[in-house]
């Protein structure tokens, strides 16, 4: 953090990097010592991987995000009086926050001072937006957390009762499957209050091109983002692969409703890893699974609420009807 914000404003609640490098090792030793090999998608945001999931969001295939600002765009102000008071604005999954902007303005029209808590795991972005936040809104204070989901669960049920809204947008929910997301939602419903709300962005179920051009774009960023997991590995924990020696894949598969990505491996190969004393064998053509994006109808999103104990308020849309954005609330309240 530079001079420039006032440090007054800034809390940062740290991880600790060492237990992040024993999660890292051991989640890497344990996908790649199974067959079949897969690695968790959580570890693709280092520093680097989120600079280029930053370049993702700006891709021309890559319309989620797009879709996901224009909603934001046209209706910061109705959502934030759907939200009513707020004077907490939580948010999982923050990275860049470049939309939360607009969300943060609409609460500023409304209010008179708004305290932002990021949760995420890359400690780079936090710094980073949080530097540009303060810059630009003297009313807001942020209390940043870096680390996992579980860290803001754990915050939620702390904190004591300023009215808040939750976010979880870019469709972050897509990278659980259906019962890890209701799952996931239902701990945070258990966090919530009577008055609290849940705004969560979740992209819509469409068409075989367009969701595997989103996942897999000409230009081949998408590509070295997924790449970028096993240059992790070689450069965390003494790894030996090749990049050249892996292909990026996206597949839609219509019926579970989901786009899987992997790294193919294009020869039989055996890579070692020193931090972990293993040696990965891959035969040609061999998967590393590295993340799943589901996609849902209005249908499952109803279905994935109602089985958390949350119920849909409102929602709305892009133009183009490929994106949504969902407020939610206790079923009970
Ligand atoms: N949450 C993003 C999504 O599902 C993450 C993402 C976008 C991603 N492109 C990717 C993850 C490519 C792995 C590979 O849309």
């Amino acid at each position: 953090m530079t001079s420039t914000a006032t440090p007054s404003r800034y809390t940062l609640l740290e991880s600790d990097p060492h237990a992040q490098r024993a999660s890292f090792a051991e989640a890497v030793a344990q996908g790649l010592g199974t067959d079949p090999k897969s690695l968790p998608c959580r570890f693709l945001y280092d520093a680097q991987g989120s600079d280029l999931f930053e370049e993702i969001c700006r891709l021309p295939e890559y319309y989620l995000t797009r879709a996901e600002r224009e909603i934001l765009e046209r209706r910061a102000d109705e959502i934030a009086a759907c939200a009513g008071p707020c004077e907490e604005l939580v948010e999982l999954g923050s990275g860049s926050a470049s939309k939360t902007r607009l969300l943060i303005e609409a609460f500023l029209r409304g209010g008179r001072r708004l305290r932002y808590v990021p949760i995420d795991i890359s400690r780079s972005a936090l710094a980073e937006s949080a530097k540009s936040l303060l810059g630009d809104y003297p009313r807001l204070e942020i209390h940043a957390i870096a680390g996992e989901y579980e860290r803001g669960l754990r915050h939620l049920r702390a904190d004591a009762d300023a009215p808040r809204m939750i976010m979880w947008l870019g469709s972050n929910i897509g990278n659980f499957d259906r019962a890890d997301a209701a799952r996931f939602l239902t701990h945070v419903r258990d966090a919530m209050r009577e008055g609290d709300r849940l705004l969560v962005g979740i992209d819509l179920r469409k068409d075989r091109r367009s969701l595997e051009r989103a996942y897999d774009d000409a230009s081949g960023v998408t590509a070295r983002f997924n790449l970028n997991l096993l240059a992790r590995i070689n450069r965390e924990l003494g790894g030996r692969f090749e990049l050249d020696a892996f292909r990026h894949e996206a597949i839609w598969r219509a019926r579970e409703g989901r786009v899987e990505l992997s790294l193919v491996s294009r020869r039989d190969q055996e890579i070692a890893i020193r931090a972990l004393d293993l040696v990965v064998k891959l035969r040609k053509g061999e998967r590393i699974h590295t993340e799943d994006s589901f996609k849902y109808s209005l249908k499952e999103i109803a279905e994935v609420a109602r089985e958390a104990g949350l119920c849909v308020v409102t929602r709305w849309f892009d133009a183009a009807e490929r994106f949504s954005l969902n407020l939610l609330a206790r079923a009970d309240a």
